[in-house]
C-alpha cells in the first residue's frame, strides 16, 4: 500500500512538471500531497551517514528510499561539471584551493572520503578513504536512467558557461527535451539569472527557486506571481518556514521543498503545515516519517 501510495505520489508529480499539469494536479500537489506523499530528496546524497557527494552517499540515498538525488555543481578549470558542494576543496578532502583553479585530472587524486571518518568517527568506513570526487557524467553514468535528480547550479556567476555546460551533458543522457521522462531532473538555484538561462537553453527543464530569508519567511503576490513564471516550486530553509508561508506558496501552485531537515520531529510538523517536500540528510529518517503517516490513514 505505501509503495502503491508512493507510486501514485510520484506520478502526480511527473505530470505536474510535465507541463500537462491542471489544476486538479495541482491542487493535488498542494493540498494533500504534503500529507502522505511527501518528496523524499537525499540531500547531498544520504551525507548523514557517507561522504557528501561521493556515489556511495548517493547509492545510499537510494537505498534508504529517497525519491530524488540532490547534486551541487562546481566547475573545474577545464570546464568539467563535478558533485560538491562548496566553491573550494578544503573542508572535504585534506587538500586545499579553489575548484576554479584546479584541473579534472587534479580534482581526481584527492580524496574525498576520509575527512567524513575523522569528522564523523562513529560512521567510519574503511571504503570512505580514497573517494573521488563525481563529475556528473560519472553521477549519471552510474545512477541515470533509474534515479531522478535535484540539481543545484552553485555559483554560476564565478562559473561562466556552466548552464550550457549541464544542459549538454543533460542533452547526452536523454534528460532534457522529447526524450526524457519529465520530472526526472529538477534544476535548483538561489541566482534567478542562473534558473532563466536553464530555461532559454530548454524549456522543458523544471525548475526550483531557493530563496534567502532570515526567519521567518515572508513571500509578497507579486514575488511569488514573478517567481510562477518560470519555477515550479521554491526551497528555502525549514527554520524560516511557517504554515502560512507554506499555505499562501501552495495555494498560488507553487511547491515548498524546505532544506535542511534531519530530525523527525521537524519533518513531522512541516508535513502537517503542506511541505510538498524536503530535503535531509537522513532519508531513512524521513521515509520512516512518511510511512508512520501513511499507516495512520484512515
Ligand atoms: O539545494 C537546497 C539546499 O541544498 C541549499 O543549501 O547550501 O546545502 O546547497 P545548500
Ligand atoms: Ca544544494
Amino acid at each position: 500500500m505505501v509503495r502503491y501510495i508512493r507510486w501514485m505520489a510520484i506520478t502526480s508529480l511527473v505530470i505536474y512538471l510535465s507541463g500537462a499539469s491542471s489544476d486538479f494536479a495541482i491542487a493535488k500537489i498542494s493540498s494533500d500531497y504534503g500529507q502522505i506523499k511527501a518528496i523524499n530528496i537525499s540531500h547531498r546524497g544520504a551525507s548523514g551517514h557517507a561522504p557528501e557527494h561521493t556515489l556511495q552517499a548517493y547509492e545510499l540515498g537510494n537505498v534508504m528510499n529517497g525519491d530524488y538525488i540532490e547534486v551541487d555543481l562546481q566547475m573545474t578549470k577545464d570546464g568539467e561539471l563535478i558533485a560538491l558542494h562548496d566553491e573550494t576543496i578544503d573542508r572535504t578532502t585534506e587538500k586545499k584551493g579553489l575548484v576554479k583553479n584546479l584541473t579534472l585530472k587534479e580534482i581526481k587524486k584527492i580524496d574525498a572520503g576520509s575527512w567524513f571518518n575523522e569528522a564523523f568517527p562513529k560512521k567510519m568506513s574503511t571504503e570512505y578513504s580514497g573517494l573521488q570526487i563525481p563529475t556528473l557524467r560519472e553521477v549519471l553514468d552510474r545512477f541515470s536512467p533509474d534515479s531522478k535528480f535535484f540539481i543545484e547550479t552553485k555559483s554560476p556567476e564565478v562559473y561562466p558557461g556552466m548552464e550550457e555546460k549541464l544542459i549538454s551533458i543533460l542533452n547526452e543522457y536523454n534528460l532534457t527535451g522529447a526524450h526524457h521522462t519529465f520530472g526526472n531532473v529538477v534544476v535548483q538555484s538561489f541566482s534567478v539569472e542562473s534558473l532563466k538561462k536553464v530555461h532559454q537553453l530548454d524549456e522543458s527543464i523544471p525548475l526550483v527557486q531557493l530563496l534567502s530569508y532570515y526567519a521567518p519567511a515572508v513571500i509578497t503576490d507579486t514575488e511569488v506571481s514573478k517567481i510562477k513564471e518560470y519555477a515550479v516550486g521554491v526551497g528555502l530553509h525549514y527554520t524560516a518556514v511557517s504554515p502560512g508561508y507554506i499555505k499562501k506558496v501552495t495555494d498560488s501552485g507553487l511547491m515548498v521543498f524546505p532544506y535542511t531537515v534531519n530530525e523527525k520531529e521537524d519533518m513531522d510538523m512541516l508535513l502537517d503545515w503542506g511541505a510538498t517536500g524536503m530535503f535531509t540528510n537522513y532519508p531513512d529518517r524521513l521515509d520512516e516519517v512518511i510511512q508512520s503517516r501513511t499507516s495512520k490513514e484512515p
